[in-house]
């Protein structure tokens, strides 16, 4: 950002409300999202080695532009590249009002190099006090994974600027890009249909894939944790059909090169995909999923023929590791909740994932530092590889 602080709100309402904020890295760019207080027309400038050039195209080659929110796709960069990047936002209306960010610095993702370091939140339930000291302790690292419920309820369109893009009033996508993953609390309320408009993707959907180093990571939108046509829902969610599409896009992207050869295969959901008491629940009753039998009844084959090691939700707020086994051979790890107190039943966690030739290794931390649980993955060597017959 300029010099002034983004977040001031003096008589004149400043033109940029947020960050500017880096999402879904890609092997040759990112989306770029950052609010305004008033209809705008944005682009990204962006320079590397010498280089230097600009993204100003919406899908529909348009001027990126919006009266609460900008989304600028940057494409066609180098793999894996360093760059330099600033957003310049102008008012339509008025005397040509304009805004030009600080440059930032954005690692692209690069499916080449040896190591790769991954950090996971979840569960931060607009708390201002957790999300602080979340920020204060994750290091810089290749991408940082919010895995879901970043809200409570979306009773009113005001909350996405503070909820998504500057929680706490922070730019979390400093040194380290986003990707967001839909929780079933982000997707409550009469507003959520909005909160895409706030979310970078890689291609324009709540799931996908991309290799960081040797690392495969999926992320998968596991919906809510009852049926659709729950009354408490009215009407307003479509689970349903988009985990049998993700089930089709699923084996598509499990085989594909970079994914389906990684050296380590890690799945990325909101709502686990196993937990340690698995009795049927009476909806009608006030019960919900603490895992989703939905998603992993859709999932479960294309993952397995995958050779997934390892799947990292959120969801109930309670810490837990299942073990793989012979049904389900990957294992499940379940980080914390939304409180900043180390002691609470509840207490946020926060996921380090660390990976290099010779192992991935996950610790999960409170926030006092204490280390609350560790796993460690073995490399999947290139023959031992479960890669399902592709047709062609
Ligand atoms: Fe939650």
């Amino acid at each position: 950002m300029s010099g002034e602080s983004p977040f001031e709100t003096p008589a004149d309402v400043p033109l940029v409300t947020s960050p500017m904020v880096i999402m879904a890295p890609r092997p040759d760019g990112f989306e770029a999202v950052w609010s305004v207080s008033r209809l705008s027309r944005g682009r990204l400038e962006w320079r590397f080695g010498g280089h230097h050039g600009e993204s100003r195209m919406d899908a529909f080659g348009m001027t990126p532009q919006g009266e609460s929110v900008l989304r600028v796709r940057a494409e066609h960069l180098p793999t894996g590249a360093t760059v330099q990047v600033r957003a310049v936002t102008e008012a339509v209306a008025g005397p040509g009002e304009r805004h030009v960010s600080d440059w930032k610095t954005v690692r692209l993702t690069d499916p080449t190099t040896a190591r790769a370091r991954i950090a996971v939140w979840n569960d931060t339930h607009q708390r201002d006090d957790t999300i602080r000291a979340l920020d204060a302790q994750t290091p810089p690292v290749d991408l940082l994974v919010w895995n879901g419920d970043l809200c409570n309820d979306w009773t009113t369109p005001d909350q996405f600027v503070r909820t998504v893009l500057a929680p706490a009033q922070r730019d979390i996508s400093a040194d380290r890009p986003l990707d967001v993953i839909i929780g079933n609390h982000d997707v409550r309320g009469d507003w959520a249909f909005r909160l895409q408009e706030y979310i970078g993707t890689r291609a324009g959907r709540p799931y996908s894939a991309v290799r960081i180093g040797p690392v495969a990571c999926v992320f998968l939108h596991t919906g809510e944790d009852k049926p659709d046509m729950h009354p408490t829902f009215h009407g307003r969610v479509a689970f349903e059909p988009l985990r049998a599409e993700q089930a089709r896009w699923l084996r598509e992207a499990t085989t594909s090169p970079g994914i389906r050869d990684a050296p380590y295969r890690l799945v990325f959901s909101h709502i686990p995909l196993r937990w340690t008491d698995e009795s049927a629940v009476d909806y009608d009753d006030g019960g919900y999923d603490w895992f989703s039998r939905m998603s992993r009844d859709a999932w479960h084959d294309a993952l397995v023929a995958w050779g997934a090691q390892l799947a990292i939700s959120g969801h109930t707020h309670e810490p837990a590791r299942i073990p793989a086994d012979a049904e389900f051979p990957y294992a499940q790890i379940v980080a914390g909740g939304p409180d900043l107190d180390a002691s609470s039943s509840e207490a946020a966690t926060w996921i380090e994932i660390q990976a290099d030739p010779d192992s991935l290794r996950l610790t999960m931390r409170t926030l006092d530092g204490a280390v609350r649980m560790s796993e460690t993955l073995e490399p999947i060597a290139e023959t031992e590889a479960a890669v399902p017959k592709t047709s062609d």
